[in-house]
């Protein structure tokens, strides 16, 4: 069977990335080729250092402008591009270069507390800012939109009244080092399925 490549855009801290590449680490079938960020000052890129991983740093004029990224995944035959805290819209080229192929998590149970600007601790604030009772992830496909892809999978967990955002960010967080490393095999699982029909 030829080797799965994932590649993954990362632009914070990497703390999913890391997951991922410990998930993968002894398998001889999956390999994570390349790591793309858009901040040199990323901890993921100290993590993808120790784990051997090639990282590719990029602007918004090289992302948006020119097609240099989306043809490098192409020419390498990537199979699955898995977005780990990674903030910018996925150009509209890119994401017709790979439909059903690109995977984001999502800090939240969407489609509630999505959209432009919700990241990070302002998904959390919203949360408990709106009294929501639990919260989770979603981990989905990606399109033209920001977090409105189809979803994959989503887990919960609960929101207790005394919980602030970071009580809430830390429970999301066990979940997403969890299920997403999983969810991504499962994806990349079902890609061979329709290679092989
Ligand atoms: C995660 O909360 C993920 O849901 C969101 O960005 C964050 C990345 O965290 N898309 P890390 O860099 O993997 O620690």
């Amino acid at each position: 069977m030829r080797k799965r490549s994932i590649v993954i855009f990362a632009s914070g801290s990497g703390s999913n990335v890391e997951k991922i590449a410990e998930y993968f680490a002894d398998r001889s079938d999956v390999e994570i080729s390349l790591i793309l960020s858009n901040n040199p000052k990323a901890g993921v890129i100290e993590r993808a250092r120790r784990y051997h991983i090639p990282v590719l740093l990029f602007d918004r004029t090289g992302f948006y402008q020119t097609d240099q990224v989306t043809s490098l995944l192409q020419k390498q035959g990537v199979d699955l591009i898995v977005l780990a805290g990674f903030m910018w819209l996925m150009p509209v080229p890119l994401v017709q270069a790979f439909p059903n192929r690109i995977v984001n998590i999502h800090p939240a149970l969407l489609p509630k507390f999505g959209g432009k600007g919700m990241y990070g601790h302002f998904v959390h604030e919203a949360v408990v800012g709106a009294g929501e009772t639990e919260s989770g992830i979603t981990i989905h496909f990606v399109n033209e939109q920001y977090d409105e892809g189809q979803v994959i999978f989503q887990a919960t967990c609960p929101v207790e009244p005394t919980d602030d955002a970071e009580a809430v960010a830390r429970k999301v967080q066990v979940l997403e080092h969890r299920h997403y490393p999983r969810v991504v095999d499962e994806v990349l699982q079902r890609l061979d399925l329709q290679y092989e029909l």
